[in-house]
């Protein structure tokens, strides 16, 4: 209310001197146009006048004088007329004389002058316009004629100016004074009342409220940014309910705040740098827009959480048409786009870099002859070379990043960088290096027929350590070390010195964020019937697999076990969809293109077989799903199906168990997935036996839900006991400990 007040007088105060300055100018010039067109007019009545005989002024009479006046005022709207001559002779009409006195003085003066002048004078609170003008006899001033005109009506237009001038101004500033104060308290207040009420909502972290109050289009990047403000408080203070639940508890569940803690207590100021070839947002044009999107990766899944809790630096190979357009000259940008809490560094491969580092050697190369799924692996030399090269750039990269650091902790992800231990240390020794291998590691046999098998194993054996899913990788790594290089394998401590250095071997099973808040979340099951309209099918239940289209994944051994339940169990004919969503995924390389063309085929053929109106039994969805898109299926499907035919870890598996809150749904799972060795919930297959893939099926779609809740409790609990955060704890604590 202050506020108006004051805004008010003030708009009133300026408006008002504006309007004085502007009035008070033009009434100057009003006033002396008036005047100078009284006095022209005079002054022309006066001069025909004065055109008479000069003789008759000298004689003329009261009475003609009188006559004389009354046609001038009559004509030309005058007062008066008078003569003054000799002896103070003044004659003059009687409305007049008694100006008399007013005019003797000037008229003697401009007799003697012989010089005609005008001036106004106030006579008896009147305004009155005088001009004299001496008269000529034989070139002597022996008269003055002087003209009385009425200049009143000049003060009463000026008056009439300064009277219209203040109306204005006060319409003016009554109506500014309104529109302010409706702004203010529309467009201001009303905005500001918003956001003080947003914010109080934030503080509440009442993400709910926030989001029931969407706000004109000008405040929505505000709105955006308080209702994260309110996520993150939700957050906050979730989690801190957890901490306090699980302290009460007594029980060690890691959470992102934990895990930041121990980060800071375990690397003091040390920099986090993870390095690896997928990025984890990579930006795309679509039409006009530029779009972000999370590739599908259990490399991502995994490592995200991690740098969103700790924070760092994700050097990676860039993937996105639109990736360039979205760093800063350093090609750096900060990450989740919608809320930053950690920095992302790109590097650009070329298209050689790409078809020989990327695809050729780690995906044509290491890739099977990683994961015995009957894929031959084909090294080239090119492909070699490429693969030395990019890891270099990326080792420059890495060191560039950290030369200011002396000690900086650095976490390498996957097969693409094998070389990049080695190369970093070389260069900086003080780096804590560790490298961890997300797929699986052969047998010596089978990882020997490698043409450069020493120099990745010394590449490798250049890191503090080298983590894998499973002891039983670790063992295949070591016993590979032990065949093929000059080095002392340590079975008692899983270590192995190689020229002064000691490299620690330890497995580390990979999971994803999976905390007390999430355990507790309530589900809210999506309705199966609209999840499949848009798909035109209609169905009473549903299974699901989501897998990158790749041959390691067994997705064809899975639809084969699908046919054979249908042929077995025909009740569930036009009642069992299963939905595979399937990525594409390294579709420049022949094997992955041809797997993507025979699951194709496949699902084709089966559904021919089988389907009916509004059903089929196999759904293909072949396109990149995000993780919220993947989440209705999780939710609704009865069972989740991973079929790999040798998986690092899987964390499909670990995800569809952690969206089943209602603690129903049943996993079915490949004993080739690392994943099967903890979680003992499952259905184990082999899924090369179809047979028995079938039956799984079965058992799964008919599974009391008794059993259901008992199997999905002991495996969310494990996953709960054994989420990333402990996973990253563990790895870096060991880090930490190595000297
Ligand atoms: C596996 C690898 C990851 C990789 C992912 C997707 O999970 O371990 O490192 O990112 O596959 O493959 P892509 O070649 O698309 O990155």
């Amino acid at each position: 209310m202050k506020i108006n007040l004051a805004l008010i007088l003030s708009i009133i105060l300026a408006s008002g001197l504006v309007s004085f300055g502007f009035t008070y100018y033009q009434i100057s010039s009003d006033r002396t146009n008036l005047n100078n067109e009284l006095e022209f007019k005079v002054k022309q009545v006066v001069q025909e006048i004065i055109k008479r005989d000069s003789n008759y002024f000298d004689s003329v009479s009261e009475n003609n004088i009188n006559r004389f006046a009354k046609q001038l005022s009559v004509n030309y709207g005058l007062k008066g007329f008078a003569i003054f001559g000799n002896e103070n002779r003044y004659i003059g009409n009687p409305e007049i004389v008694k100006y008399r006195a007013h005019s003797v003085d000037y008229a003697t003066q401009a007799l003697a002058a012989d010089t005609a002048f005008g001036y106004f004078t106030n006579i008896d609170g009147k305004e009155i316009y005088q001009y004299i003008q001496p008269i000529n006899h034989q070139h002597i001033a022996s008269n003055v004629a002087i003209l009385y005109a009425d200049a009143e009506y000049i003060d009463n237009i000026i008056g009439d100016i300064w009277f219209r001038n203040f109306l204005r101004w006060f319409f003016q500033a009554f109506f500014v004074s309104i529109i302010t104060v409706l702004i203010i308290r529309y467009g201001i207040f009303g905005p500001i009342n918003k956001i003080v009420n947003w914010v109080k909502s934030a503080r509440m972290g009442d993400v709910e409220e926030l989001e029931q109050n969407p706000p004109a289009k000008f405040l929505a990047p505000l709105h955006k940014e308080i209702t994260q403000i309110a996520r993150a408080m939700n957050e906050a203070k979730a989690s801190a309910e957890e901490e306090a639940k699980l302290r009460s508890k007594s029980e060690a569940i890691w959470t992102p705040e934990r895990l930041k803690i121990e980060m800071r207590n375990l690397i003091k100021n040390k920099m986090l740098v993870v390095v690896s070839n997928r990025e984890p947002y990579m930006h795309f044009r679509s039409g006009k827009e530029i779009k972000c999107l999370v590739p599908a990766s259990g490399m991502i899944t995994a490592m995200e959480p991690i740098l969103k809790a700790c924070g760092g630096l994700w050097i990676a190979a860039s993937s996105g048409d639109a990736d360039k357009e979205t760093v800063d000259e350093n090609n750096r940008l900060r990450v989740p786009p919608e809320e930053p809490k950690y920095t992302l560094k790109r590097l650009w491969l070329t298209k050689e870099e790409e078809d020989h580092y990327y695809y050729g050697f780690s995906n044509e190369g290491i890739w099977p002859l990683c994961h015995i799924a009957h894929t031959r692996p084909i090294f080239r030399i090119e492909d070699w070379g490429y693969y030395q090269k990019v890891n270099e750039d990326f080792a420059n990269a890495a060191l560039e990043e950290t030369l200011d650091e002396e000690e900086p902790l650095i976490l390498i992800q996957d097969y693409h960088f094998a070389l990049l231990p080695e190369l970093i240390k070389r260069k900086k020794p003080k780096a804590r290096v560790a490298i961890f291998w997300h797929i699986p590691w052969p047998n010596p046999e089978s990882f020997g027929i490698c043409p450069w098998q020493k120099e990745i194993l010394i590449g490798l054996l250049g890191a503090d350590l080298i983590g894998f899913h499973t002891q039983y990788h670790c063992n295949h790594f070591l016993e590979t070390v032990n065949n093929s290089l000059e080095s002392r394998v340590l079975w008692e401590n899983f270590t192995v010195k190689m020229g002064g250095h000691t490299t620690l071997i330890k497995p580390f099973p990979i999971s994803i964020d999976f905390t007390m808040k999430d355990l507790n979340n309530e589900e809210v099951k999506p309705d199966i019937e609209f999840l499949m309209k848009e798909h035109g099918i209609k169905t009473k239940f549903i299974g699901i697999g989501v897998d990158r289209l790749d041959y390691t994944k067994g997705i064809i051994e899975k639809f084969l076990a699908v046919e054979l339940f249908l042929e077995r169990n025909p009740d569930y004919l036009s009642k069992f969809t299963f939905v595979q969503i399937g990525a594409p995924s390294r579709m420049s390389i022949k094997s992955y293109a041809d797997t993507a063309l025979a699951i194709e085929k496949e699902a084709d053929r089966i559904n021919n077989r089988f389907k009916s109106k509004n059903w089929k039994p196999i759904l293909l969805l072949k396109k990149h799903h995000s993780h919220d898109e993947i989440q209705p299926y999780y939710k609704t499907a009865r069972f989740c199906m991973v079929t790999s035919l040798h998986d690092g870890m899987n964390l499909v598996a670990k995800e569809f168990v952690s969206q089943r809150n209602n603690e129903d749904g049943v996993l079915i799972l490949s004993r080739f997935a690392g994943a099967s060795q903890k979680m003992q919930g499952a259905i184990v297959i082999n899924p090369y036996d179809t047979d028995k893939s079938a039956n799984a099926i079965l058992q799964a779609l008919e599974m009391k839900l008794d059993e259901q809740n008992s199997r999905m409790q002991s495996m969310r609990k494990e996953i709960l006991s054994n989420n990333i955060y402990a996973w990253a704890a563990d790895l870096l604590r060991t880090m930490a400990s190595i000297r």
